[in-house]
């Protein structure tokens, strides 16, 4: 798409999340290991990344491993860490692109069970994009929902245990600020590619009222025009939060 001649929108998210689902059966469709489909998907993720940067979108929210995913093959899930460990190579050596584009990048999941290097590597990439406020880019790694809500309780529990919470004025928003989303307004967006109609545990608090988009398209097909058709269908969404 011509990056000077980007389409404009009436209204447009403020915070999309990315289920990036499909990019095994791409490979199966071609012939080839599911791995290579991972290669592809995670190009994909840049592209998708930074056209939707582009179009002004301030949070995006990358969806690419979740707590469940451990389930894989060893071969599978070593491979996908490898991408990791690429994109966060890459991420350093485009310091100062993304410096210029006001990118701040933040992992959401578990820190439990992930490699050092990959912890550390993660740890350096918030640090050197913390000041940068433009484009709040989250990727989800070693992510569940439901593992994220825990957490926050946890954090809650041990206010009332010292005493400085009383049970009975527990909020939404104290589980709200204990998420790894901290911070961010909720996804007004939520688009899967690959045809499943199911959250698969991502963003289940923020995701109360979140508008939600599928599409048949495999991630690693995913285009700039599929996300331009999925924000057109956004801008005619009729969005109630309950009331009339
Ligand atoms: C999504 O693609 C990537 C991850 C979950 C890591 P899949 O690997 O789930 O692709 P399909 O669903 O098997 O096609
Ligand atoms: C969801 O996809 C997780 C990611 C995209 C990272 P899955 O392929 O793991 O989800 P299910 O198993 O189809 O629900
Ligand atoms: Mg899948």
């Amino acid at each position: 798409m011509d990056l000077n001649n980007l389409p404009h929108f009436d209204v447009l998210p403020q915070h999309i999340g990315f289920i990036m689902d499909g990019n095994g059966r791409w490979a199966k469709e071609r012939g080839l290991p599911r791995y290579k489909g991972h290669i592809e998907g995670a190009k994909t993720f840049r592209k998708i990344g930074e056209f939707a940067g582009d179009l002004g979108i301030k949070y995006l929210t990358f969806y690419a491993f979740s707590t469940e995913n451990w389930k894989r093959p060893p071969d599978e899930v070593a491979a996908i860490m490898n991408l990791f460990r690429e994109y966060l190579k890459e991420l350093d050596d485009r310091k100062a692109e993304n410096e210029e584009k006001g990118i701040q990048v933040n992992f959401i999941g578990s820190k439990k069970g992930l490699p050092k290097d990959i912890l550390a590597m993660m740890k350096y990439s918030e640090k050197i994009t913390e000041d940068k406020t433009k484009v709040y880019l989250n990727i989800a790694v070693n992510y569940g929902g439901r593992e994220e809500i825990v957490h926050s309780v946890k954090l809650i529990a041990k206010l009332v245990k010292k005493g400085k919470l009383k049970p009975d004025d527990i909020t939404e928003d104290m589980i709200s600020r204990g998420l790894y989303t901290a911070g961010m307004p909720d996804p007004d967006l939520i688009i899967r590619p690959s045809g499943e109609k199911r959250l698969s545990n991502f963003l289940l608090w923020q995701a109360a009222y979140a508008e939600f988009w599928s599409s048949n398209v495999l991630w690693p097909d995913f285009t700039e025009e599929d996300l331009v058709e999925a924000l057109r269908n956004f801008e005619k969404r009729n969005r109630r939060f309950g009331g009339v």
